[in-house]
């Protein structure tokens, strides 16, 4: 929606019918428009490089444990390995679909390292066309990490509500 919002021409896929069916909805409601694609990620095709792919990978959901307290039982080791293998696959595949000096960004409201840390380190280690740009001040009045990725957790801003736990970067495919 923000990125509609901001006038780019977005094309969200997403294997949830329903999820997108909600998408197309906010859509109409304000008058935005963009391509809703319901497939597997992990099968489908880009028709062609996009300049940019947001990967909102599907995590253990830890960092929204303020909101939903039921995560923190549902989130046993065996969900954050299987979801950590998922979003392995899912960075890779999203990489295909970017062109050579675009941008990937991924992210996950997990706070474990294993699902945010971890992946984009990995994946750099195994893509060496793609490097993090630092995330600046994306978010005013969090430093990015030494890596220039963010690290967002729930006791961060309490005097503005506080936050939920998330992790994001920023990478750039070598043109
Ligand atoms: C963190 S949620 C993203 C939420 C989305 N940004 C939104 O605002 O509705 C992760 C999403 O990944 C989807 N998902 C999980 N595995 C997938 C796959 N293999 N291919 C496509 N979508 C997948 C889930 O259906 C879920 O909607």
């Amino acid at each position: 929606m923000q990125l509609a919002a901001a006038g780019h021409d977005v094309t969200a896929l997403d294997r949830s019918e329903s999820r997108l069916g909600r998408l197309a909805e906010n859509l109409a409601r304000t008058g935005m428009s963009a391509k809703t694609v319901v497939a597997d990620a992990l099968d489908w095709e880009a028709p062609v490089p996009f300049d940019a792919v947001m990967l909102d990978a599907p995590c253990s959901a830890t960092g929204t444990f303020r909101r939903h307290p039921e995560v923190l039982y549902r989130a046993h080791a065996a969900i954050i390995a299987q979801s950590a293998d998922l979003q392995k696959r899912l960075i890779r595949r999203a990489a295909d679909w970017v062109r050579p000096g675009g941008s990937l960004v991924y992210a996950v409201c997990s706070l474990e390292p294993v699902e945010g840390e971890r992946i984009v380190t990995e994946f750099l280690a195994d893509c060496p066309d793609f490097q993090v740009e630092n995330a600046g001040d994306v978010v005013p009045g969090i430093a990015p990490s030494p890596e220039g990725w963010l690290r967002v957790l729930p006791g961060m801003l309490e005097e503005a509500g506080g936050l939920d736990g998330f992790f994001t970067a920023h990478l750039v495919r070598r043109a």
